[in-house]
Parts: C-alpha cells; sequence; structure tokens
C-alpha cells in the first residue's frame, strides 16, 4: 500500500502487561476510506490494540502514525482532536444524562469553548450550543435513534446504547474510527443495520477500524482484514482471501 493511501500506519508495535506479551511486533497498515477489521480469538490483543491506537495505553515499542504524524504515546484527548475517536468494548455512555446530551459532550471535543466554557455559560456559548445541538440531532438521526434523544442513555437497550456511543464518537468528526465489538449485544436485525450504518460512515470519508467477533458482518462489510493471534499478526488480506486461509481456519475461523 503506498503512503498516500494509508491513513494509519502501526509498525513494530509491542506491549507487555508483566510478563504476558500481548502485542509482539504488530505492525498493520490501514488505508483511507477503507473498513479495515481485525479478528482474532479471545485474548489476542484486539483491544490493547485499540487501546494502544487512541492513547489510553503506551506501547512498549513501536510507532503509530496517523495522516503521516507519529502520534505514539500522546494521550488520548490529543489524539481525539488529531482525527482519532474510539468505542468501547462494553458500551460506555453517561447513564443519567439524555441520549442528546451524550452526543454532544462527543461535540465538544472540537468547539472553541471546549466542555468548561460550556459549563461557565461563557459569551458566545449559547449560539454555539445551538449548533452543537443541532449538529448531535443530525447524527442521532443517521444512526436511527433521534426518537430517544431526551430519554436518559441508561433507559435505552443496549444495542442501542452502542449506536449512541458510535454517533458520540462521530461527533468529534475523527478521520479515523476504532470500533470495539460494536455487534456484541445485538440480535441479527440490529447487527445487519449496524453493518448498513458502517457503510454509510464510509461512504462519508471516515475510515473504519473495527475489532468484531461477528464473522457474517466481517466477511459483509470489510475491504481488508488483519488476523492477531497470541499478540502476534499472523494474517492481512480481502476477506476471500482470510477465509481460505489454513493458517486463519486453524485458530480462529475453524473454530465454528
Ligand atoms: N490491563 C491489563 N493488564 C493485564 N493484562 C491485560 C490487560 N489488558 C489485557 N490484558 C491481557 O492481554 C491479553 C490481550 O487482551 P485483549 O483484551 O487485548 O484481547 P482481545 O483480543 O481484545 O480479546 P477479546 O476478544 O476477548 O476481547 C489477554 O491475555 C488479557 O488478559
Ligand atoms: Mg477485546
Amino acid at each position: 500500500m503506498s503512503s498516500q493511501t494509508a491513513i494509519v500506519r502501526i509498525s513494530g508495535i509491542s506491549k507487555n502487561f508483566g510478563g504476558l506479551a500481548a502485542l509482539q511486533e504488530v505492525s498493520i497498515t490501514v488505508g483511507r476510506g477503507t473498513i479495515t477489521s481485525v479478528i482474532g480469538p479471545n485474548g489476542a490483543g484486539k483491544t490493547t490494540l485499540i487501546n494502544v491506537l487512541s492513547g489510553f495505553l503506551k506501547p512498549d515499542s513501536g510507532t503509530i502514525e496517523l495522516n503521516g504524524a507519529v502520534i505514539t504515546g500522546r494521550k488520548a484527548h490529543a489524539i481525539t482532536r488529531l482525527g482519532m475517536a474510539r468505542t468501547f468494548q462494553t458500551a460506555q455512555v453517561f447513564g443519567q444524562m439524555s441520549v442528546l446530551e451524550n452526543v454532544m459532550v462527543g461535540c465538544h471535543a472540537r468547539t472553541r469553548t471546549g466542555l468548561a466554557g460550556a459549563a461557565l455559560r461563557l459569551p458566545g456559548v449559547r449560539a454555539e450550543e445551538r449548533a452543537v445541538r443541532e449538529k448531535a440531532r443530525g447524527l442521532l438521526a443517521m444512526v436511527g435513534l433521534a426518537g430517544q434523544a431526551s430519554m436518559t442513555a441508561a433507559s435505552i437497550p443496549i444495542g442501542s446504547q452502542r449506536l449512541l456511543e458510535i454517533a458520540r464518537a462521530l461527533a468529534s468528526q475523527p478521520a479515523v474510527l476504532l470500533l470495539d465489538e460494536p455487534a456484541a449485544g445485538l440480535n441479527t436485525q440490529e447487527t445487519r443495520r449496524l453493518g448498513e450504518l458502517l457503510l454509510d460512515i464510509r461512504r462519508q470519508g471516515i475510515t473504519i477500524m473495527l475489532v468484531e467477533h461477528d464473522m457474517e458482518l466481517v466477511m459483509d462489510i470489510s475491504d481488508e482484514i488483519a488476523v492477531l493471534n497470541f499478540g502476534r499478526s499472523i494474517a492481512r488480506g480481502t476477506p476471500a482471501e482470510i477465509q481460505a486461509s489454513p493458517d486463519v481456519i486453524a485458530v480462529y475461523l475453524g473454530e465454528d
């Protein structure tokens, strides 16, 4: 893949927890505008990779480039501002806030006044607040939650909370969206709708890195797939190539 088409370049990333090598010299290139999935058995290091990419964990070695700039070791909020947003394996929403407010919080990662200014009601904040509210409503409509805007986040079903998390991540206007098992806990119909949403997000020019166990979803929507096993990157290819790979079948796809 040429440097022009790579938006994220992960080179030789290692991360140890005590004696456990969660990631060992992992290198993955994510093409701009693609859905690139990372699959592999439980404990393979997928969430650790997302934690390292999003600045929640520092890698022991290796480099991460976003848009050609090295971001290794930068803090999570800095990485958000540079254009990388994430969701969590266990949906993390502000339960007592409304669905709309949850998305508005995500917008404030980008606004001039930010969260503190909004809380202090500084001059100019009201107009900005209106714009943020409109933008948040637009994002809720996009993920299909417009009707739940005023409900508390804790009161909506888990499948909806996952969509809410995606809307909140999109509110920071990311170039790259990192999703950690967005289909977990979703039924077949919800998973199909999620797939359509992810394709819609890709059409808007946002690159997606998807960690997911639902192989039907992964094979349906991915442009590229990387396979992790015991912290090592063992295969890389199109869905058809991955499904035909004896190594991948042996460690993962052969399970069921
Ligand atoms: N903060 C931590 N401290 C110690 N060990 C950890 C920590 N986070 C992850 N690990 C270990 O690192 C390995 C990789 O975990 P990780 O959560 O990245 O796997 P995963 O591929 O996301 O698995 P799953 O599919 O079950 O979500 C596992 O053995 C896990 O127990
Ligand atoms: Mg995980």
